[in-house]
């Protein structure tokens, strides 16, 4: 059994806990996620690493709310533990003295890229970071994400905050500024496949964190199964990071919706249970 440490609401839907989990804490590196399950009937649910502490043991997590696992892991507080949280899976980010990184980010993805800004910092890379919410109020994470770039920019999509737009125009805007070395992203896939489009034309590499459904974590499934530059992969042993200009996104949109109806009648079964946290908001929609 794994103890939730701490459980903090970061935002709307989005709820982040420190998990006492000493030998992930100890072997993570950024870009790397864990594989949780609540109870010995829940389903595996992956999650990015968004920070670990070899001294304290903790390993973070951030998620939303989205589905019948994500809304069960909401209800549970600092002191109770779930059954299982394995890790860390996934190839590491690849680090290195790029140069000028443009780091963006859309919706969760905003706290999935901290611990890549932070590596990325570590080996003298100049970070921009750029994320994107459709409000001011959906922004996540800014003080965290400032403190540990060189430069913060943010997109708004009603102009509450920063650029009136979308993380795209920001990053063109940046272009036109300044030489970018590397971009990477992290985010919605629509987002992410914007991101590589833009910079496809302009010859820059561009990795992007990849979020198929995934059930053994280990290879042996196939349930994450991607093409990258024509070949097969799969996200869990190879990824989840891949260059962006050779991802095959139609087939990554089309396998991402295989289960929406499975899935739409479990959440529809879970709320009808009648657990809810106090911050749900599903009865509302
Ligand atoms: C390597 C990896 C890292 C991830 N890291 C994070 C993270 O740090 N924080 C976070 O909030 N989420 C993360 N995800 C997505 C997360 O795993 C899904 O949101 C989760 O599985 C939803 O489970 P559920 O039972 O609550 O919802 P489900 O009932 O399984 O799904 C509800 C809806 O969520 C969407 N969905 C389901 N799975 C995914 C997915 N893998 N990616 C995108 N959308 C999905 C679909 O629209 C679906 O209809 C990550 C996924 C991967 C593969
Ligand atoms: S999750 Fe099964 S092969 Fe990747």
């Amino acid at each position: 059994m794994f103890k939730i440490v701490s459980r903090e609401v970061v935002g709307p839907n989005l709820i982040s806990l420190r998990i006492y989990a000493p030998q992930i804490a100890e072997s993570a590196r950024a870009g790397q996620f864990v594989i949780f399950r609540i109870d010995e009937f829940g389903e595996r649910v992956p999650l990015t690493i968004a920070g670990a502490d070899a001294q304290t043991g903790l390993v973070r997590i951030i998620f939303q709310t989205i589905g019948k696992t994500t809304f069960k892991l909401a209800l549970l507080n600092a002191g109770d533990c779930i059954r299982d949280f394995a890790g860390p899976f996934g190839t590491p980010t690849e680090i290195k003295k790029y140069g000028v990184v443009a780091a963006v980010a859309g919706g969760v993805g905003a706290a999935e890229v901290l611990p890549v800004i932070n590596a990325l910092k570590q080996s003298e890379n100049k970070v921009i970071a750029i994320t994107g919410a459709r409000c001011k109020d959906l922004l996540i994470l800014e003080e965290e994400i400032k403190a540990a770039s060189d430069e913060f920019l943010v997109s708004t999509n009603d102009g509450s905050c920063g650029v009136r737009g979308i993380v795209t125009d920001v990053l063109k805007n940046v272009f036109n500024s300044q030489k970018i070395d590397m971009v990477y992203a992290i985010g919605p896939v629509p987002m992410m496949q914007a991101v590589a489009d833009i910079t496809k034309e302009k010859n820059i590499k561009t990795l992007v964190s990849l979020n198929p459904i995934m059930v053994d974590g280990t290879g042996m499934c196939g349930s994450c199964r991607v093409t990258v530059g024509g070949k097969t992969k799969f996200v869990c042993v190879d990824g989840p990071e891949f260059d962006g200009h050779l991802i095959n996104w139609n087939e990554l949109i089309s396998r991402l919706a295989l289960f929406k109806d499975a899935e739409k009648t479990a959440l529809e079964e879970f709320k009808k249970s009648g657990q809810h946290h106090p911050e749900c908001k599903c009865r509302q929609e």
